[in-house]
């Protein structure tokens, strides 16, 4: 099947039609999502939280960002695959943005890196575009500014709108050919949508976004921890393989597996 690129991301917001993305960080999960014809695969900094249960996306490193990224590129043949730049390879210049995403196009092998970050670092977007990477802008919640933002909250409520706005125009006009908007009103969602060119990919963000993203053990129930009220939970996977296991154990301990046929004569 023919790859998803940044210009059919392009035609479905001008068509008027939707794509989804998921979070993977593995190449058998990638490969299932692929399979089910997820338009487009992110390599999130979550994996610090989701993969690693480090509590905020805040230490993980471009090297072990590399090592997940490799693995969805491996693992996926039809998807668009984007990689998050991680907390402190990016923010201190334009150079730094460049040199950090050409080592994910070239080591790893995604099509494009997602950067979180408000007006300000759309210089680091710019230099990135010129340099042959595509980006994806995050505006709105950028979970890295979690302590600064003062924990998790809604961003552009009220009198705040105008600056999310301001944030994801940046971002179009320095070159991202998307943005995430993260936990921000839906009718500001909405409004962002229209005024832009490009599409934006919604995530507690309303239904008015081209795309949508979840992180996928939020979505498939693997994750044990507090979910997000935009998550909506397709599958208890945790149940599913805690019984699956749990067989295994108990018939491990009673002698029923390996059963004869598991064995070599
Ligand atoms: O890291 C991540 O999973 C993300 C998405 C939730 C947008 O940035
Ligand atoms: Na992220």
């Amino acid at each position: 099947p023919k790859r998803v690129r940044t210009v059919h991301l392009q035609q479905f917001k001008e068509t008027g039609q939707k794509f989804s993305m998921l979070t993977a960080y593995d190449a058998m999960i990638a490969g299932v999502f692929d399979e089910a014809g997820i338009e487009v695969l992110l390599v999130g900094d979550s994996a610090a939280n989701v993969m690693m249960r480090r509590g905020t996306t805040l230490p993980i490193t471009v090297d072990e960002m590399l090592v997940f990224s490799k693995s969805v590129v491996n693992g996926a043949s039809r998807a668009l695959v984007v990689a998050d730049l991680p907390f402190g390879s990016y923010e201190a210049s334009p150079a730094q943005a460049v040199e950090t995403g050409v080592r994910f196009l070239k080591e790893s092998g995604v099509h494009a890196v997602k950067m979180e970050g408000d007006a300000t670092m759309a210089p680091q977007v710019r230099a990135m575009v010129s340099a042959g990477i595509p980006v994806v802008g995050h505006v709105g919640f950028t979970p890295q500014s979690e302590h600064a933002m003062g924990g998790y909250r809604v961003q552009g409520r009220g009198e705040a709108a105008a600056q999310v706005l301001a944030d994801a125009r940046a971002m179009e006009e320095a070159g991202a050919f998307s943005v995430v908007l993260e936990m921000v009103p839906s009718e500001v969602a909405a409004e962002v949508e229209s005024a832009l060119r490009i599409p934006t990919i919604g995530i507690g963000a309303g239904n008015a976004t081209t795309g949508q993203v979840l992180v996928w053990q939020d979505m498939l129930g693997l994750n044990n921890g507090r979910l997000p009220k935009f998550v909506k939970q397709y599958a208890d996977l945790r149940g599913v393989i805690s019984s699956a296991v749990s067989s295994y154990r108990r018939d491990v301990l009673s002698g029923e597996f390996p059963a004869p046929e598991h064995g070599f004569e």
